[in-house]
């Protein structure tokens, strides 16, 4: 490591811990929370319609139109990010043909593993600058999309390494910078999702672990946005119903929160509203009949928009509550998601009553009822589908978990999501022994 990488790493470690003591800090004052979500929440749908439009192909079949729009945008080589699976099973086959055909090169990196870590992202940069690669591709579910991204953000950001990506404040002036004039060497993202959930397509966040320390961080840049999205509903035949409806559900809460939390606006209603509809009329079809494409290309279409809602609607605490869930016990993020969801949809009533009873008359739960039966049906509606799929509420682990520790993280990570309602210790320990299954 040169002297300049180990000053950039020291300040930005730095940075990082003051961001996060400060985070966890400002977490219990709500009047300052809520002023810094009315900030975010205006950046981002200041941002957002850059970010609207960003589906180069969508239907069976869609992932032939890469290669000829690689050749037309005058491209010369791509740097595949997959994993080994994918490459067996032959989904990385499908995109190389395309490569192929249109007489473009390519070099794959076949090794990112669930929750990518800093040397998927160091070893794909590697390849990146050795083959003299030009566009990168994120083929596979949220860990190879996010792994692309971050390669290229280590291709604008060369001066960074990969753990000092992160951070709120460590990205803000490099951003202002990008947005003011987009730098020449930024190269162009293709997401190819495989799975139908993470939505990681749409964001300019990625989560990457650092085997070393254990430690999962976001890197939040809009240098590592996706600028396309072919959504292939083929692509998604081969996944088991179990990951269909787990990968479901969490969409499902992308679209949920946004609705029900205080970062919505007119425009991520309507994303929200049409995700929701299409979860609820087609994913237990998706799930019994995994080689309906006409249900696949819906859930795959709910996925994408749960997907654009963290950055036009942003998610709540089910989120944070999750992710350290996951990260302290292995337990899939669509389990602990769907574990979650309807304990603070509760949570955020009397306040939500009014949204949740609006998506309980658009899924047509609760009719003929008062505002908060019909919000209660829509969560009762959540409960059954989650407990359909084996998400019964409970996740013993979380007995083991230490408390404090959990407290301190999602209250750190939670500070910058728009909640609708604070919450306080009392409340989160409620939550845990609840999901532990304690009384
Ligand atoms: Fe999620």
């Amino acid at each position: 490591m040169s002297r300049k990488e180990k000053q950039n790493r020291s300040i930005m470690s730095t940075v990082a811990a003051v961001e996060d003591r400060l985070f966890y800090r400002l977490d219990y004052v709500w009047p300052v929370k809520r002023l810094i979500h009315k900030a975010i929440m205006g950046i981002a749908h200041a941002v957002f319609p850059r970010f609207r439009d960003t589906i180069l192909a969508e239907g069976p079949g869609a992932i032939k139109e890469v290669g000829p729009f690689i050749k037309e945008q005058g491209f010369h080589k791509a740097l595949i990010m997959t994993d080994a699976t994918l490459v067996k099973i032959g989904l990385a086959g499908k995109l190389t043909d395309s490569l192929e055909a249109a007489g473009i090169g390519y070099a794959i990196y076949d090794q990112v593993v669930p929750d990518p870590t800093i040397q998927n992202v160091e070893e794909g940069y590697a390849l990146y600058k050795k083959e003299n690669c030009d566009i990168i591709i994120g083929l596979g579910g949220g860990s190879p999309m996010d792994a692309a991204k971050v390669v290229s953000g280590r291709v604008v950001r060369p001066n960074r390494t990969t753990d000092n990506l992160g951070g709120l404040f460590a990205v803000t002036i490099p951003n202002l910078n990008w947005a003011l004039k987009k730098p020449k060497h930024y190269p162009k993202i293709i997401c190819i999702p495989t799975t139908s959930g993470t939505g990681a397509e749409t964001t300019f966040s990625c989560v990457i672990t650092n085997p070393d320390t254990g430690r999962k961080y976001t890197v939040n840049d809009l240098c590592v946005m996706p600028d396309y999205v072919i959504l292939d509903p083929e692509l998604t035949l081969g996944v088991p119903p179990k990951m269909t409806a787990l990968t479901g559900i969490d969409a499902l809460s992308h679209l949920t929160e946004a609705y029900v939390g205080d970062g919505h606006n007119k425009e991520s209603d309507e994303i929200s509203r049409e995700g929701i509809k299409l979860v609820f009329e087609w994913l237990d079809k998706a799930v019994a009949e995994p080689d309906n494409i006409e249900a696949r290309a819906a859930m795959m279409k709910a996925a994408h928009l749960g997907g654009k809602e963290l950055i036009a609607g942003v998610t709540t605490y089910v989120h944070p509550f999750a992710h350290k869930t996951g990260a302290m016990t292995h337990i899939t993020h669509g389990y602990c998601i769907g574990t979650y969801l309807p304990y603070f949809l509760e949570f955020y009533r009397p306040q939500a009553d009014k949204r949740l009873a609006e998506l309980a008359d658009l899924i047509g739960v609760g009719q003929g009822r008062k505002t908060k039966d019909k919000a209660e049906a829509y969560i009762q509606a959540i409960r059954d589908m989650c407990a359909k799929y084996g998400v019964d509420g409970h996740i013993p682990e979380v007995a083991d978990l230490d408390t404090k520790d959990f407290i301190r993280s999602v209250r750190t990570e939670s500070f910058v999501y728009p909640v609708p309602k604070q919450i306080s210790n009392r409340q989160i320990r409620k939550i845990l022994k609840t999901v532990a299954g304690e009384k």
